[in-house]
């Protein structure tokens, strides 16, 4: 029997490296996917073949933590097996094939619609919740890649709907679905490419490791708070952190409100506290931002996800009519 399988890529919104401490984030699923068709085999072996790729990816079962499986891609689906195998979830053969539309390198979670697809094709009818799938397949990221990466990409992915942003709690893990108006669109634009593996991503994670040392977790810290750290850089990051996970909630209530100027206003707040205390932006980020700001309908825009590149993300008013 042909197995078919997908996994939409993902755009945050607003509530960026908030998720590794706990935070709230708002991303959305978009229409890009990976797709997986194949069928299982007989034999103890992952054949997985892709367009973009000279070679198979082919895994021997059971699955090791990956380490230099050629080609690269293929440690994600091997991170994924060797989790999945762990949990006592029986693995069968499968030879496949996988295609995307989601942009490699641009910051819309193309590894992590890889491992949820992956992951789908390996559970088949088994009941897993989407929160536990996710969880496994963060697990195997931060196999893969070394990327200590937190639970957003995952488990929108794997929870979320196309087109419908969804409210995660990064703490207690519940998620809600939030509509927009419908008034305005989201537009996404890929800016330049960039890789978090080597990237300061796993530094801005230590740096919340230390902040929360200090005052304790940051998903309960007020302002104030930031009072009690000494070191200026991590008064930066604090300040992030706390400012964004009440800008995700302010974001949540204006549009539940209809007001989509304030939901821009945030969303441009978003962007310039990534740049000036996380200092995840840079100045090819700043001007692709600053770009789509002055153009008509705009009411806000940011860098999304991890940083250092990737796509910018705004929000903007629908020249005519209603949705
Ligand atoms: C990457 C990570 C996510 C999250 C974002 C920043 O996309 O995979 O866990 O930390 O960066 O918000």
């Amino acid at each position: 029997m042909p197995i078919s399988v997908t996994a939409h890529g993902r755009v945050n919104l607003i509530g960026d490296h908030t998720d590794y401490t706990g935070g709230l984030v708002l991303p959305m699923l978009l229409e890009c996917r990976t797709e997986i068709v194949g069928e299982r085999i007989d034999e103890p072996l992952w054949l997985l073949r892709s367009d973009a790729e000279p070679e198979p990816a082919r895994i021997e079962l059971p699955a090791k933590v990956p380490t230099n499986d050629t080609p690269h891609w293929a440690r994600y689906p091997a991170g994924v097996l060797a989790v999945l195998a762990a949990n006592d979830i029986e693995i069968a053969g499968f030879r496949g094939s996988v295609t995307t539309t989601i942009p490699i390198g641009g910051g819309l979670s193309s590894s992590a619609a890889l491992e949820v697809a992956v992951a789908r094709v390996a559970i088949g009818d088994r009941a897993v919740d989407p929160t536990t799938l996710a969880t496994w397949c963060r697990e195997a990221e931060h196999l893969a890649s070394g990327v200590p990466c937190g639970i957003m990409d995952q488990l929108v992915i794997a929870a979320g709907t196309p087109g419908q942003a969804l409210l995660i709690d990064c703490r207690s893990l519940a998620t809600s679905p939030v509509s927009l108006p419908a008034d305005v669109d989201v537009e996404v634009r890929f800016v330049a490419p960039r890789t978090l593996a080597g990237s300061e991503y796993a530094d801005r994670v230590a740096d919340c490791r230390a902040i929360e040392q200090i005052i304790g977790p940051l998903r309960d810290a007020e302002p104030a708070a930031i009072d009690g750290l000494a070191d200026e850089r991590l008064r930066r990051r604090a300040r992030h952190v706390i400012s964004e996970n009440r800008r995700v909630l302010e974001f949540v209530a204006a549009v539940a409100a209809d007001d989509v100027e304030t939901a821009g206003r945030l969303m441009t707040a978003s962007h310039e506290s990534l740049g000036a205390d996380y200092q995840t932006s840079n100045p090819v980020m700043d001007r692709a931002v600053s770009e789509m700001l002055a153009e008509p309908g705009v009411l806000g825009a940011r860098m999304t996800g991890g940083g250092f590149g990737g796509c910018v993300v705004a929000l903007r008013r629908r020249a005519s009519g209603k949705r």
